[in-house]
């Protein structure tokens, strides 16, 4: 039964629990919403609603030819406007806005022939550096000087032919540049060290020295040859037919914070709504998107102490840009009400672990900012409370929680695996496979609903529950903010298009030189 304002009013004066008086002092008036408790949290995540979500995510992939929720695609979008409506229905229990953001991004990009003296090179040998321009050209190689860093190194010949650079010293993009802006039509980088060709990006355009040029990578030994053959007087000529679709994509956040609660002293979670162009994304991280929505739904039938701010960030996977604009456009006075932040990206891997971000450093070093340490410890409880075994994950900072502890924000979540493969010792703790990936679909056309592992989605959904009813009820024994903690002065650049992923995996972040 609902009560009417009029009877929670009476109720209130005849027989308010504590919570409800504190709530009358705090407010002025009476609710007849019970005061949040993890207990009662938990018990409102159910599997059934946070498949129904991850169902209407992968609806909105698949109703769409590219069948994904990359940023600036109608999936994407579409999952946008569902979490903003969804949070604009629970009675005006939350402020929710839309920020939206600019950002360059590739879409795709594929190689449709790379042709040498008008053979295709080995398989593996050659790849297309992200951000470059479409194109198609057949013109001689000519050979740059020294490392291609400096526009003196270009000589006359290069002019309407393709640049020939040797990797080293300064980033690919400037290569590409100059080559462009010495009127070469291509460039092709070959490595300066022995194995495949390197995996690269010239980095999001526009940049001064001028436009790039169609490039690709290759290996150092299909350079030397076509150096020395070039060094010979051979006319080494090339072709490059490659398309890319870049463009300056408008995107946006969800930001949702409780209209009630204590506004100094929030806590603040979040999770990614895009997903790579390969697929649609459910794991990563539909999973965390509809983990923390689910938390966001239940949390407004109670009473807070301390506010929350819920966080959908958009193009975590071009590089934590949503996250990175949000907080780099909040101001110092707002950053210091934040207590801390948890993040929840990819939390229903199929062959899981029970990974939590190691903010105490006592795994992997990378400690952060007081209150990170508590925030581990709270989740190792969480599972110790469910019997179930977890373990540490590198606190790097490749997720949305970067920018947070860039700002001296304490902390902290979890994190069921992506592409790397279960260990014998993780296969003893949580069961699956040894020598299998955490999740076989990672940033794959698989990850649909039918990846997701139930038992550890709601393993997880209902440690976010447990940690934002803790946490919106009370701050006790939680360290204050130190707000004087060293931030860093530089903002950093934007980064690039990632074909990795960015939170934790031991694959190198895309090379950028
Ligand atoms: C949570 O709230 C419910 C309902 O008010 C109450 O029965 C329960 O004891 C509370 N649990 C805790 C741990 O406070
Ligand atoms: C995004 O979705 C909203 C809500 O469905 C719709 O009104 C809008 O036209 C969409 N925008 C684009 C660019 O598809
Ligand atoms: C709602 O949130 C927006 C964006 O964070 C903020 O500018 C606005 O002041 C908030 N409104 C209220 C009533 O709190
Ligand atoms: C090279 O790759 C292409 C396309 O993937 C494939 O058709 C071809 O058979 C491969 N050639 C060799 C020698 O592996
Ligand atoms: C690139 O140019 C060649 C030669 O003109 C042509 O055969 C090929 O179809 C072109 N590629 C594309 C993608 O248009
Ligand atoms: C480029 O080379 C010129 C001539 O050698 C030199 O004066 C200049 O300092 C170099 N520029 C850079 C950025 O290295
Ligand atoms: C030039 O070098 C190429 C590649 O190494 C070789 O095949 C060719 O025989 C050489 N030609 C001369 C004239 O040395
Ligand atoms: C090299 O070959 C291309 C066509 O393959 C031709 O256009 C060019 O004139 C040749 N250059 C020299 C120096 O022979
Ligand atoms: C992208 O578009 C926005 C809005 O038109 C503009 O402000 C921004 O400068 C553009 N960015 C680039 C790199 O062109
Ligand atoms: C926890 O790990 C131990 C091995 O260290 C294992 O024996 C136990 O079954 C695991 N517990 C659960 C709930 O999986
Ligand atoms: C989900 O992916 C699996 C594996 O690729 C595929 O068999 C299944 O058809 C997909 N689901 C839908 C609804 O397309
Ligand atoms: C706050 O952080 C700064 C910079 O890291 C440090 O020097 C200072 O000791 C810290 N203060 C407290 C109370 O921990
Ligand atoms: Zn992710």
């Amino acid at each position: 039964m609902k009560y009417s304002i009029a009877i929670g009013a009476l109720a209130a004066t005849a027989s308010a629990t504590a919570g409800m008086k504190k709530h009358i002092r705090q407010y002025g008036y009476p609710t007849t919403k019970p005061v949040v408790n993890a207990t009662l949290l938990k018990a409102d995540i159910t599997i059934e609603n946070l498949l129904a979500g991850s169902k209407q995510l992968e609806d909105f992939a698949y109703a769409s030819e590219e069948r994904n929720r990359l940023i600036g695609s109608p999936g994407h979008n579409d999952t946008i406007y569902w979490i903003k409506d969804t949070l604009e229905s629970l009675d005006g229990y939350y402020n929710v806005s839309l920020q939206e953001f600019f950002t360059v991004a590739q879409l795709s990009g594929q190689i449709n022939s790379f042709l040498v003296g008008g053979a295709v090179p080995p398989n593996g040998s050659f790849l297309l550096f992200d951000y470059s321009p479409s194109g198609n050209v057949t013109a001689p190689l000519a050979v740059v000087s020294n490392l291609g860093c400096n526009a003196t190194d270009y000589p006359a010949g290069v002019s309407g032919n393709i640049a020939l650079i040797s990797r080293g010293s300064c980033d690919f993009g400037l290569k590409s540049a100059l080559a462009g802006a010495a009127g070469a039509v291509g460039a092709v980088i070959y490595n300066n060290a022995a194995g495949p060709p390197l995996q690269g990006t010239l980095g999001a355009p526009p940049r001064p020295e001028g436009d790039y040029v169609p490039s690709i990578s290759i290996s150092q030994n299909l350079g030397a040859g076509y150096v020395a053959a070039i060094g010979n007087g051979t006319n080494v000529t090339a072709t490059i037919d490659v398309t890319t679709d870049i463009r300056n994509i408008s995107t946006y956040n969800v930001i949702a914070t409780t209209n009630s609660g204590d506004q100094l002293n929030k806590l603040a979670l979040g999770a990614h709504t895009d997903s790579v162009a390969a697929g649609p994304g459910i794991n990563d991280d539909g999973s965390g998107t509809v983990g923390i929505l689910e938390v966001a739904k239940a949390l407004s039938k109670y009473t807070i102490t301390n506010a929350v701010t819920f966080g959908f960030w958009a193009a975590e996977e071009e590089g934590l840009l949503g996250s990175t604009y949000y907080v780099e456009n909040l101001p110092a006075a707002e950053a210091a009400k934040i207590r801390a932040y948890l993040n929840f990206d990819m939390i229903a891997s199929p062959n899981y672990i029970n990974a939590i971000y190691d903010g105490d450093g006592s795994s992997f070093n990378l400690s952060g900012p007081a209150g990170s340490a508590e925030i581990e410890t709270f989740f190792e409880d969480y599972f110790t409370g469910a019997g179930a075994n977890f373990t540490a994950t590198a606190f790097d900072g490749r997720s949305d929680y970067g920018p947070f502890l860039d700002v001296g924000i304490p902390s902290g979540g979890l994190f069921t695996g992506a592409e790397e493969l279960k260990t014998e010792e993780e296969a003893l703790l949580f069961g699956g496979t040894a020598g299998v990936a955490l999740d076989q679909c990672y940033h794959a056309a698989c990850d649909n609903v039918t990846n997701l592992n139930v038992e550890a989605f709601e393993l997880h959904a209902k440690a976010i529950a447990d940690s934002v009813a803790t946490y919106a009820l009370s701050w006790d024994g939680f360290p204050a903010r130190n707000t004087t903690t060293a931030k860093r002065s530089v903002v950093k650049p934007r980064r690039t298009v990632q074909n990795t992923h960015r939170r934790k995996s031991k694959r190198a972040p895309l090379a950028k030189k």
